[in-house]
């Protein structure tokens, strides 16, 4: 029989490529999300889809009851800036609200592996001297990153004591089509938008803070693989988490460099004063995911961009055609 799997936030961008690739890999695919950023029109037509909220009783009941092999979890609040803002509204959908999922799990009778997604890009603060390696100390400088590590405490506490089967996918700045300017790797979106509309890219700082800018089809195959594969035994906070980057940091000046030649354009950079509380680099080393789960990113950071341009440009395209 197929396996099954039920992916919170299956509308957005991650989870839509998250639920092609178990669609293809012949799972049944089912997708809980309340639409709050996810679109319908992200949603593929052999998924079943539940138009739930994550921390309601009917999410539960779904979790409890549903016999699925897999919980993909990525529905949150994903907006850093919306987290300084209302960190009780941050909280109470990316903690109580997966909270509300566990327990739904503890509940029911099934032994369903949680693979959640958890922030690499936000979860080291600014101490330490990148690559980041998962054991190194966390200093989450936001709301947002705060919840993660918090999900990831209480990922290894049921872990521990009620033996749920789960791990904590650290993911750098994912980037690819159907994005929006909000997430982590916001910038890509903007500044594609940016060129299409021929205006210049707008720059904090000296442009030099560095990211880990991953292709969303590599985030996908490394969720994929995690709900798969054999892991690691739950013992320290850090044994059941694995980053999910490309090794390398790309400064924004090379981002918007890259991205003009993806484009073939010549729009200018303009520098802006930078902005407070900004993080200066952050890259992650992705040796123990290659370890454990045999990933390695497959696409480079042009080929990547170039994917994703081009569907904005089509975006554009379809738009246009739309209001014609
Ligand atoms: N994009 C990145 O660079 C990045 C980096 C690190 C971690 N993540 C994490 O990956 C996950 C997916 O992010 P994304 O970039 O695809 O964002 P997204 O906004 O496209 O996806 C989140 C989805 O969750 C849904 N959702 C939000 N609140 C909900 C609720 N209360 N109940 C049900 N559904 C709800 C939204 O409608 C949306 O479809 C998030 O948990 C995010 O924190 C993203």
């Amino acid at each position: 029989m197929a396996q099954r799997v039920l992916i919170t936030g299956g509308a957005g961008f991650i989870g839509s490529h998250v639920a092609d690739l178990f669609l293809r890999e012949g799972w049944t695919v089912e997708i809980l999300d309340n639409l709050v950023t996810g679109k319908r029109v992200n949603l593929p037509a052999k998924a079943r889809f539940h138009e739930m909220d994550i921390r309601s009783t009917e999410a539960a009941r779904l979790v409890r009851e549903g016999k699925f092999d897999v919980l993909v979890h990525l529905a949150a609040q994903m907006d850093v800036r919306k987290s300084v803002a209302d960190p009780v509204f941050d909280a109470n959908t990316n903690v109580v609200g997966t909270l509300n999922l566990l327990e739904a799990i503890r509940a029911g009778e099934s032994r369903t592996r949680v693979v959640f997604s958890s922030t690499g890009g936000a979860i080291y603060g600014d101490f330490v001297t990148p690559p980041n390696v998962e054991t190194f100390p966390k200093d989450p400088e936001s709301p947002y990153a705060i919840a993660k590590y918090a999900v990831e405490l209480y990922l290894a506490y049921y872990g521990r004591v009620h033996g749920l089967d789960a791990v904590s996918l650290r993911f750098g700045n994912v980037y690819g089509p159907r994005q929006d300017p909000h997430g982590e790797a916001g910038v890509v979106a903007i500044f594609s938008g940016r060129i299409l509309d021929g205006q210049p890219l707008t720059v904090f700082g000296d442009g030099e803070q560095t990211r880990d800018y991953v292709f969303v089809g590599d985030v996908a195959r490394a969720t994929w693989l995690a709900a798969t594969a054999s892991l690691p035994p739950q013992e320290r906070l850090d044994s059941r988490a694995l980053n999910v980057g490309t090794g390398a940091g790309t400064s924004v000046l090379t981002l918007a460099a890259a991205l003009k030649r993806a484009a073939n354009s010549d729009v200018p950079v303009q520098h802006a004063p930078k902005r407070p509380g900004e993080q200066q680099t952050s890259f992650l080393s992705v040796a123990k995911i290659e370890k454990t789960l045999g990933w390695k990113p497959a696409v480079s950071l042009d080929e990547g961009l170039r994917e994703t341009f081009e569907w904005f440009a089509a975006q554009r395209g379809t738009a246009a055609g739309a209001a014609r």
